[in-house]
């Protein structure tokens, strides 16, 4: 199985960090540098940079367009875009294929492989409620990163793993990360 997670510059890196940690082997993370900006200031130390790009099996920067996902003949499973900037939402949406993860988008609507883009914006104007439909109408799942309360978070990292679990749950991966409603764990 292969894993693509492509990491954007958006506030809410720390969604798509666990994010990876999560995934199953293969793990292949695409980095914006967009994401090495918010990164640099929202997480402000280079040490969480390196350690992120530790954790992939595989790892590219956005300008890598000759890295083997750029091809629909490469096969993968899923692609999830965590957290997506609406600069890469709006680019997906119209169709513009100038970086690796813009490019893996392309390829995983028209392959149609599972799809998952979670953004962290709000509140959203007309054109980014119009370019996440272009997404949804394109076969991808648009998931805002907006985590429930009801399994009752202890902390930040519940409520982070609420999200985790949710997008795991889109991509067809097994878990158990957090309380389900209606279920006994506990
Ligand atoms: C600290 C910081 C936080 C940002 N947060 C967001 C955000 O939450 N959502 C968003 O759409 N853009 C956000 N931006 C702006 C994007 O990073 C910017 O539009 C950039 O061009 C995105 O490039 P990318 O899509 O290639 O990563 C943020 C920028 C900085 C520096």
């Amino acid at each position: 199985m292969e894993y693509v997670l492509g990491i954007t510059g958006s506030s809410g890196i720390i969604y798509g960090a666990r994010l990876l940690e999560r995934l199953p082997h293969k793990r292949v993370l695409i980095l914006s540098r967009g994401a090495e900006k918010v990164i640099e200031k929202e997480l402000g130390e280079r040490k969480f940079l390196n350690d992120l790009i530790e954790k992939a099996d595989e790892f590219h920067w956005e300008e890598e367009l000759d890295a083997p996902q750029s091809s629909g003949s490469h096969l993968f499973d899923a692609y999830v875009i965590c957290p997506a900037s609406m600069n890469t939402v709006a680019k997906i949406a119209a169709g513009i294929s100038d970086n690796l993860i813009t490019r893996v988008a392309s390829v995983a609507m028209k392959e149609s492989r599972k799809f998952i883009v979670v953004f962290r914006e709000t509140p959203l104007s007309y054109i980014h409620l119009r370019n996440l439909m272009e997404i949804s109408r394109g076969g991808g799942v648009v998931m805002p990163a907006s985590p429930g309360f009801y399994h009752m978070p202890k902390d930040i990292n519940e409520i982070i793993d609420f999200m985790v679990s949710r997008i795991l749950d889109q991509i067809g991966v097994k878990n158990d990360i957090i309380n389900r409603w209606g279920s006994e764990k506990d």
